[in-house]
């Protein structure tokens, strides 16, 4: 087992190691005296691993309750943050019980949502069970549901006392799920991790799992220390999102977000080379390593339509937007843009793509 010590406003480890699953239970009772416990899954996880965390923490002493929401981006609303919050109050937990977020980012950002408004704020824990909640989504206190207007439009920072991280669990994933993943950890090679970036162009991903959840881990604690309210040095791990979150809005969420930002951080290596900010070649080695991990690089999307989605990001403060340009792997800046510099970026990276196909 490995343990990553996060020193945020809460101070709390990750584990990551084959087997844990069964010892959740008792990784939380080090942290924390048995209690009542909510173990909230969705309905794709329920069925495969709640029966063997529920066991795990009523051998270490937890009384457990269940929630389960059906699977999915569109659950991850306030409709199902009400329904979990009456289900903790008719479960009787008090300000002194636990959540347990058993899944994926959507289980995990509900979870912490539903952890901070509780009674003003209980503990909760992080089992992550994709990839991309693994490495991003369960560490870091980003807590959120989507509204109407956008995703991730409700939330608040709200950190976990544990997180616990079996990488056996990836087994069950589909490929384009765990691909997903990928897209994240490519990410954390090219802004923060030279030698990491270099391992991912020839590594067996699946194999490697534990160690590249625990490498992308300690460069996101690095980060989340730094800047745990997202206000400078955070804005890096952001690299591919605006054009990816454009490109998932004007697919009506068709194309998700793994693949989104994977096609994003390519556009915007692209335009970043075209504006002599990135080394000629570094395009062609992001795209190399998307493709060598199962992800795509190109859309064919108007790119009108992707310019006017990226306007509209939750990222947008006055007088322009902050993008992540990478100079080198293992090294990123970023740069405020006026919007109209942004359109620009965006002609560059997506039209070249065109000539490309
Ligand atoms: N809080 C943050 O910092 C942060 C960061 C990145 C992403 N996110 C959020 O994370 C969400 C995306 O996360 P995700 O991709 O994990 O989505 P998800 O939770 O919907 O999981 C994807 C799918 O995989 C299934 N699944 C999960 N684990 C499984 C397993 N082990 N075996 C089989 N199936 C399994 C789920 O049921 C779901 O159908 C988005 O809502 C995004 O906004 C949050
Ligand atoms: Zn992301």
């Amino acid at each position: 087992m490995q343990t990553i010590r996060v020193h945020a406003s809460k101070e709390y480890d990750i584990c990551i190691g084959s087997g844990l699953l069964q010892q959740a239970g008792a990784l939380t009772a080090a942290v924390k005296a048995p209690c009542a416990v909510m173990l909230v899954s969705d309905s794709h996880v329920e069925p495969l691993y709640a029966d063997r965390v529920a066991a795990s923490y009523e051998a270490a002493g937890f009384t457990v309750h269940r929630f389960t929401f059906p699977a999915g981006e569109a659950s991850k609303n306030m409709h199902t943050l009400v329904q979990l919050l009456e289900a903790l109050g008719a479960a009787g937990l008090t300000r002194s019980d636990l959540l347990v977020a058993l899944g994926g980012g959507v289980t995990g950002d509900l979870t912490g949502f539903a952890a901070a408004v509780y009674q003003r704020g209980v503990d909760f824990v992080q089992i992550p069970t994709t990839l991309l909640a693994a490495v991003d989504s369960s560490v870091g206190g980003k807590t959120a549901v989507d509204l109407a207007c956008g995703k991730n439009m409700a939330g608040c920072f709200w950190q976990p006392c544990l997180v616990v991280c079996d990488p056996d669990v990836f087994a069950t994933l589909s490929p384009d799920i765990f691909a997903d993943g990928m897209a994240e950890v490519i990410k954390y090679g090219v802004i923060l991790d030279e030698p990491f970036f270099e391992w991912l162009e020839h590594c067996d991903a699946h194999a490697g799992a534990e160690s590249i959840v625990a490498r992308c881990c300690r460069l996101k604690k690095q980060v989340v220390e730094q800047d745990e309210r997202d206000t400078g040095l955070r804005a890096l791990l952001n690299f591919g999102h605006t054009i990816g979150h454009a490109i998932e809005k004007c697919s009506d969420f068709t194309i998700s977000h793994g693949s989104g930002v994977a096609i994003g951080m390519v556009a915007m290596t692209r335009a970043a080379e075209a504006a002599g900010c990135a080394p000629a070649g570094l395009c062609e080695r992001i795209a190399a390593l998307c493709v060598r991990h199962d992800l795509p690089t190109a859309v064919n999307m108007p790119v009108q339509a992707l310019c006017a989605a990226a306007r509209s990001d939750k990222k947008r403060s006055t007088g322009g937007i902050t993008v992540v340009v990478p100079q080198q792997p293992g090294r990123a800046v970023t740069r405020k843009l006026a919007l109209e510099e942004l359109d620009a970026w965006i002609a560059a990276g997506c039209a070249a793509e065109d000539e490309n196909r």
